[in-house]
């Protein structure tokens, strides 16, 4: 058996530039942070779509954790927040951070005032989390990719906190075009007009800025934007690890920011006749590259080196429950038609409805053009940034138990949640990525088949069959302990205060309807509860995936269709009214600076009981005559000497299986320029345009 690896690259525009000039006194202490978090580039089933084909097979681009403080003073109120290239937050992932944070800082970074952020990639490594619901198709709990992402995850924390400095915060918000359209636009006419009426359309359509700037030098630190569009640009189908469209726009955003705050000659800018003269000279001066690839020699070749202090550019998730970054709409794959409108099937099957992004039918020019959108709109809001933000840094954090919220209504009516249930609109998946054959969105019955095999799992009580109604349990998760809980019951609810900024941790994907009603209570209750503290202009953003995750959460009104969403709000139909309820006694908490009083409830840690079922790689071996590092094929020598813009250049190497060293701020494939007499790195696996493919080949 032996292994066998391959790259290519094409090239890309670069951006436009921008001046970057700001004059203001330090408010806060500040410090911002980044750690690569790409896991296993093998093997691993991906989070996101529970496909099971869908391994990974090598890297598109690297995906990391990106984190900032602020503190008001060393000794005064700070929080942390980190964003992850991941499909969500994991409540495991958060218990095991706080552990390492305590035993580094103390009492510095703790559950109160760190939040833990997941931009919903569907293509990086699963296996992270630890509820069954959630690693099925990773077929358990993954080692490898949970533990890269803890240490991601604290590394980021720890560079920041090292960073921190005397700087000033300036908040901004624009609106981004043609980056997300509703995929369940059926469901969101379940809502009242006159609250429709409100709103210009069935997204939102914000993204907020945060800018950070050095006091002392002027520079700037780095940026994080929030904004609701779906990590699904790459498809069920994709195999390479890769940050999708929000991944693509911290690249693009760090890259552009490097670009134009250096004066220096960039590499890409290399005109067509430059590079004739430089092909000559290469073939007499030797490469640095096919050296064995160990841990150092890997980050040798790294184009961008983490020393701790590079600019961070970070696009966070919000209510991203119905947006697709799928805007061209979604069509049936046999007759091109428009789908369903109510059930999104064709003929009333719901595979053959499949939404098509922007650079349709390529899956990387819509992630690409995405991720641009993004970045544009970030680029924008960053050099126009000018409202600074002042006053206190503040943060209140609880633990709920959802199966069982009494929610008080208006007129007195009391109601519950119930313990986590799915529908079959959640078997039926989405235009994203469509689910399991037999299924439609917006099914409020199961057929006896499905009921029997269901039985065989689980049961449902009477109670939870009621409790769900209209959604039909299709699966009671919340009633399944059998090997360890199904779903989560205990879940965090955050929120994180910095002057006039205030950021909501949900840990699910709150529909556009429901994460506005959501920031509208919660901005409400503290400019009433705020005597002043809290003014008219208080933002409220939602950072989605937060802490922990438990799926979706639609409106009572939604939850009436059970499409793919509705059927995903696992604990009933109150679910958005229970958080709005909670939220508001945080908010009224902070608004009057009082400390909540418990007794207060903590989260499992189930990482003793995980299964893990997928076996490590052993016994690789190049072919006889072979060693690992060998060429198998050359790059093809280009018509008329060189490449051109548009070229895919490729090349196949013997090697390992990836899963051996995950290279970790290295890379796993790189490119190298010559200038002058010098080969340096020119483009590695962290690149948009370079492509590190993997192929395990079986030789007999
Ligand atoms: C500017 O260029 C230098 C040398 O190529 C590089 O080390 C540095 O990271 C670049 N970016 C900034 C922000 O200085
Ligand atoms: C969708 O369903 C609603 C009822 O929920 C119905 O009024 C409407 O006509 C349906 N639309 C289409 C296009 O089938
Ligand atoms: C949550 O509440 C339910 C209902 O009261 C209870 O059965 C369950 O044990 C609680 N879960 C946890 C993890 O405390
Ligand atoms: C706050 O906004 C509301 C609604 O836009 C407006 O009616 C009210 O006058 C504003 N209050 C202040 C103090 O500006």
């Amino acid at each position: 058996m032996h292994k066998h690896l391959h790259f290519l690259s094409i090239f890309v525009a670069l951006c436009s530039v921008f001046a970057l000039i700001n004059e203001v006194d330090g408010e806060y202490l500040i410090g911002l942070g980044s750690y690569d978090m790409t896991g296993p580039a093998a093997d691993v089933n991906m989070m996101g779509y529970a496909n099971m084909e869908q391994n990974t097979a090598g890297i598109h681009f690297r995906l990391r954790a990106r984190a900032f403080i602020v503190a008001e003073s060393s000794q005064g109120a700070r929080f942390a927040f980190v964003n992850l290239d991941a499909g969500m937050a994991s409540q495991l992932v958060t218990i095991k951070v706080l552990e390492r944070l305590k035993t580094r800082f103390g009492n510095l970074y703790t559950q109160e005032n760190l939040a833990i952020s997941g931009t919903h990639t569907h293509a990086g490594p699963g296996g992270y989390l630890q509820y069954v619901v959630y690693s099925v198709t990773s077929l358990g709990f993954i080692k490898q990719s949970f533990d890269a992402i803890v240490t991601a995850i604290e590394q980021s924390i720890v560079q920041a906190h090292n960073n921190l400095k005397p700087g000033s915060v300036f908040l901004n918000n624009g609106d981004v075009e043609n980056a997300g359209i509703n995929r369940s636009p059926s469901a969101y006419l379940f809502n009242p007009p006159e609250e429709r009426a409100k709103y210009p359309t069935d997204v939102d359509t914000t993204m907020t800025l945060v800018k950070f700037l050095d006091t002392e030098s002027q520079k700037s630190l780095g940026a994080f934007t929030w904004f609701a569009t779906h990590g699904t640009s790459m498809s069920r189908d994709n195999k390479l690890v890769s940050g999708d469209n929000k991944g693509a726009a911290a690249r693009f955003f760090e890259d552009w920011f490097n670009l134009v705050s250096n004066k220096s000659v960039s590499t890409s800018t290399t005109k067509s006749s430059d590079m004739k003269t430089l092909n000559k000279k290469a073939q007499t001066i030797k490469a640095t590259g096919g050296q064995p690839c160990g841990k150092t020699a890997s980050q040798g070749f790294k184009v961008r080196k983490n020393d701790g202090s590079r600019f961070v550019g970070a696009f966070c998730q919000s209510n991203v429950g119905d947006v697709t970054p799928n805007v061209l709409g979604a069509f049936c794959t046999d007759t091109g038609n428009s789908c369903d409108f109510n059930h999104s099937s064709c003929n009333g099957n719901d595979q053959l409805c499949v939404g098509r992004g922007p650079g349709y039918p390529d899956e990387i020019l819509s992630t690409k053009i995405i991720g641009e959108r993004q970045f544009q709109k970030a680029v924008e809001l960053f050099t126009s940034a000018s409202d600074q933000l002042s006053g206190k840094i503040d943060y209140r954090h609880t633990y709920l138990n959802f199966t069982n919220i009494e929610v008080e209504l208006d007129g007195n009516t009391v109601v519950k949640t119930c313990p986590a249930a799915l529908g079959p609109g959640f078997a039926a998946g989405t235009t994203d990525g469509p689910g399991v054959f037999g299924f439609q969105q917006g099914d409020t019955e199961i057929n006896e088949m499905w009921k029997k095999l269901r039985d065989l799992l689980k049961e449902p009580s009477q109670y939870q069959v009621d409790c769900q109604q209209p959604k039909a349990v299709l699966l009671s998760t919340g009633e399944m302990f059998e090997p360890y809980a199904w779903a989560p019951a205990i879940l965090p609810i955050q929120i994180l205060r910095l002057g006039k900024l205030v950021i909501l941790s949900v840990p699910g994907e709150f529909t556009t309807m429901s994460g506005r009603r959501l920031r509208e209570a919660v901005k409400e209750t503290l400019i009433s509860n705020g005597n002043g503290e809290f003014g008219n202009d208080t933002h409220v953003v939602i950072a989605g995936l937060t802490n922990t995750y438990s799926q979706y959460v639609a409106t009572f009104e939604e939850y009436k269709q059970q499409r793919y969403e509705a059927a995903s709000t696992i604990y009933g139909p109150h679910t958005l009214s229970a958080y709005i309820q909670e939220f508001k006694k945080l908010a009224k908490a902070m608004a009057t600076g009082q400390k909540l009083t418990g007794p207060f409830l903590l989260p499992p840690d189930l990482s003793s009981v995980q299964l893990s079922l997928l076996s490590d790689p052993q016994g690789d071996l190049p072919p006889p005559g072979k060693k690992f590092g060998d060429i198998n094929q050359d790059v093809a020598q280009p018509k008329g000497g060189s490449f051109k813009k548009g070229d895919k250049p490729s090349a196949t190497f013997y090697s390992a299986n990836p899963r051996y060293d995950l290279l970790t701020e290295g890379t796993f494939a790189g490119v190298e320029m010559l200038q002058g007499e010098r080969w340096i790195p020119a483009y590695d696996d962290d690149d948009f345009s370079l492509f590190f493919k993997y192929e395990a080949l079986w030789v007999i």
